[in-house]
């Protein structure tokens, strides 16, 4: 029997409008009514300039923020309706977070900060580790599991990020400027796994680079200009 195909916006904004109050009467409008749906299984770019909204709009894409206006459907979930409790679940199990300074546990080897996510599930203490040695190995760094984040070189900080990413096996990677701070050499390793992890993992990827080269490689580009998104 075939399989139904089911196109299903993983990542569905409509009208995301996002205000900053810092402090009466001032307001700062920096996201203007952004629409943009991805869809599983999709590899997207983001890129703009400086300043122009892209890691506000990750934040509510990842449900670290929410929006002041508009609707932000996850998974067919409305998050705007979602008690923060459930958002803190959805964002430790359906989403993977990379970003470009690594936010890696200093003095924690990468063995146990890429276990830590799984901490707050019910995998058993030798599954976790199981598990993280599997995910440091995915990313070529079987050698240095036992180092700690300031043993490390960037490119295996960013490459321990990506395991720790993939801990509890998201459906959604999101990384802001991933390549950000590593030379082109180390940014080329860091895509090869973004590719792979979308290739054979069918993992969705949002990507925000600065790089129009490193854009060009994924399903789709989206350009955003102060708060907007210009034309696809
Ligand atoms: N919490 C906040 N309060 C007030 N303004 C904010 C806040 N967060 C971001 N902004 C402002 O929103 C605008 C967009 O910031 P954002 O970080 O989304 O830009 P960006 O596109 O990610 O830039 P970059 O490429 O430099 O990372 C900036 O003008 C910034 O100062
Ligand atoms: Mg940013």
């Amino acid at each position: 029997m075939a399989q139904e195909q089911v196109q299903e916006h993983v990542i569905s904004l409509n009208g995301i409008v996002k205000r900053f109050y810092i402090g009466k009467p001032n307001e700062l409008e920096i996201l203007h009514g952004i629409n943009l749906e991805v869809e599983r299984g999709e590899f997207v770019s983001i890129v703009g300039e400086s300043g122009s909204g892209k890691s506000t709009l990750m934040n509510i894409i990842g449900a670290l923020d929410r929006p002041t206006e508009g609707e932000y459907r996850l998974q067919g979930k409305n998050i705007g309706e979602a008690k923060d409790r459930e958002l803190s679940s959805i964002r430790n199990q359906e989403i993977g977070f990379v970003f470009q300074t690594y936010n890696l546990i200093p003095r924690t080897t990468a063995l146990e900060n890429v276990e830590l996510p799984m901490l707050y599930g019910k995998m058993k203490k030798t599954e976790r580790r199981e598990r993280a040695r599997e995910l440091l190995e995915l990313v070529g760094m079987k050698e240095r599991m036992l180092h700690k984040p300031e043993e490390l070189s960037g490119g295996q900080k960013q490459r321990t990020a990506i395991a720790r990413a993939m801990a509890n096996d998201p459906s959604i990677i999101l990384a802001d400027e991933p390549t950000g701070a590593l030379d082109s050499e180390t940014s080329r390793r860091i895509m090869d796994i973004f590719h792979r992890l979308h290739r054979e993992q069918g993992k969705t990827i949002v990507l925000i680079t600065h790089s129009t080269e490193l854009a060009q490689e994924t399903d789709r580009v989206v350009k955003i200009s102060d708060g907007r998104i210009l034309a696809e």
